[in-house]
C-alpha cells in the first residue's frame, strides 16, 4: 500500500493511499484506546459507513452526525459534538476518526484537539481535497463571523487514510474543486504534477483507475514532505497557501455559501497568477499556462457583482497578514513559488480585477 510518513515534532505517522486504506483503521488505534468517536455526516456515512464498520467491529463506538456545511464550521456545533461525546462514554482513553470531507476533517480534529485537552484523532479523509489537503498535517480549527480558521489548533492524527474508491460517490463539481487544490500543488512544488493534470485532464476527470491514485499519491507525497519540513507553518508551508490569500478573502465575501474552497482557491490562483506576472516575478508564457491549466478543471460560479476592493479590504484581517504586511505566495515557474510581501496595493487591487473579470461571465 503506498504510505507516506509526515514526521513532525508531536509525532510522525503514516498517510496511507490505497483502495482499501480505510480497512487499515484498527491496525492504527492506540492500544488501550476506549471509547471510538465517528464525527461524519449522514450522506457519507449512508454511502461509505461499511467501511468504517467492519474494521470497528467489535469496538465500543458511536457515531457522531455533523450536519456538514461550512456555515456549520463553528464552536457552536463544536460544542455541541463534544457535549455528546461527555454523555456517550467519551474519556481521556477516547479516539475520533474524522471521516469526511475537508470540514468534518477540520471539525474533528479540533474536537480531538480540546476534548478532555487532547485525545487522539485518525483523519479518514472522503473528498479529494480533504485527501490532498485538509486532511493531511494537522490543521484544525473552526470558522469565525471574521474570517476563516481562526480558531483552532495543529492536532496532528495517528494516522491518514486515504481510499481513492470513495471519489467515485463525490458530486463532480466538488470533485472538480479538489482537483484544484491538486494543480496547486504541482504549480507550488512539482511540474511531473502539473504535466499529469494537464496531459491526463480527460482520464482523471473520468476518475481513470490507473491515474487517479497515482495523482493523489504525488500530492500526498508533496503535502506530507512540506509539513515535515515546517509543521507550523513558519517557513515552507506557507507555499501551500497559494491561491488562498484572494481566496479566502473571496469565501467570507460571498458568505462561504456561492463557492467551493477549491473553486475560491481556483479564483485565488488566476488572481495571484496575474500578480506575480505584474509584479514581475513570472514569465507571460508561464503566467498562460498556469491560466490555461485551471480553466481546464473549470467551470466555477460566476463572480458578477463581487468586488475586487472589499476583497483586497478583507486582506488585512487574514491569518497570513503579519503586522500588517500582507503576504502572497506567487509562482515565479511552474513547480516553484516565493512568498512575497510589500506589493503596492494597486497592483493587487488590479491582478484581484482581472481575474473577477475573466470569471465574471463563467
Ligand atoms: N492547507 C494548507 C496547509 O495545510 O498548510
Amino acid at each position: 500500500m503506498p504510505s507516506f510518513v509526515v514526521a513532525t515534532q508531536p509525532r510522525s505517522y503514516p498517510v496511507l493511499v490505497a483502495p482499501g486504506a480505510l480497512g487499515a483503521l484498527a491496525e492504527h488505534l492506540p492500544r488501550g484506546a476506549g471509547k471510538i468517536f465517528v464525527v461524519t455526516t449522514a450522506d457519507v456515512w449512508e454511502l461509505h459507513g461499511r467501511r468504517i464498520e467492519a474494521p470497528l467491529a467489535g469496538r465500543a463506538y458511536e457515531v457522531l452526525l455533523f450536519p456538514g456545511g461550512e456555515e456549520r464550521k463553528r464552536l457552536a456545533e463544536l460544542e455541541a459534538l463534544a457535549e455528546q461525546m461527555a454523555t456517550r462514554g467519551g474519556d481521556r482513553t477516547s479516539v475520533v476518526v474524522a471521516f469526511g470531507g475537508g470540514i468534518v476533517n477540520d471539525l474533528g480534529g479540533f474536537l480531538a484537539a480540546t476534548f478532555m485537552r487532547g485525545i487522539p484523532v485518525i483523519q479518514a479523509p472522503t473528498t479529494l481535497l480533504a485527501q490532498v489537503d485538509a486532511g493531511v498535517g494537522g490543521k484544525t480549527g473552526v470558522n469565525l463571523e471574521a474570517g476563516k480558521n481562526l480558531v483552532g489548533a495543529f492536532h496532528q492524527p495517528l494516522a491518514v487514510l486515504i481510499d481513492p474508491d470513495v471519489l467515485a460517490t463525490l458530486p463532480e463539481r466538488e470533485y472538480r474543486a479538489g482537483l484544484y487544490e491538486v494543480l496547486k500543488t504541482g504549480i507550488i512544488r512539482s511540474e511531473r504534477l502539473f504535466r499529469l493534470m494537464v496531459e491526463e485532464r480527460d482520464r482523471i476527470l473520468d476518475l481513470d483507475p490507473d491515474v487517479v491514485p497515482e495523482m493523489v499519491a504525488q500530492a500526498v507525497a508533496i503535502k506530507a514532505e512540506v509539513v515535515s519540513a515546517d509543521e507550523r507553518e513558519s517557513d515552507l508551508r506557507r507555499i501551500l497557501n497559494f491561491g488562498h490569500t484572494l481566496g479566502h478573502a473571496l469565501e467570507a465575501e460571498t458568505g462561504y455559501a456561492r463557492l467551493l474552497h477549491g473553486e475560491a482557491v481556483a479564483y485565488g490562483m488566476r488572481a495571484a497568477t496575474h500578480l506575480a506576472h505584474r509584479a514581475g516575478y513570472l514569465a507571460g508564457a508561464d503566467r498562460d499556462e498556469i491560466l490555461r491549466a485551471i480553466t481546464l478543471y473549470g467551470p466555477i460560479p460566476s463572480l458578477g457583482g463581487i468586488s475586487a476592493a472589499n476583497l483586497v479590504a478583507r486582506l488585512v484581517r487574514d491569518k497570513k497578514t503579519v503586522h500588517g504586511r500582507i503576504h502572497f505566495v506567487l509562482p515565479v515557474r511552474i513547480g516553484e513559488v516565493k512568498v512575497v510581501s510589500g506589493l503596492d496595493e494597486a497592483l493587487v487591487l488590479e491582478a484581484a480585477q482581472a481575474a473577477l473579470d475573466e470569471l465574471a461571465a463563467a
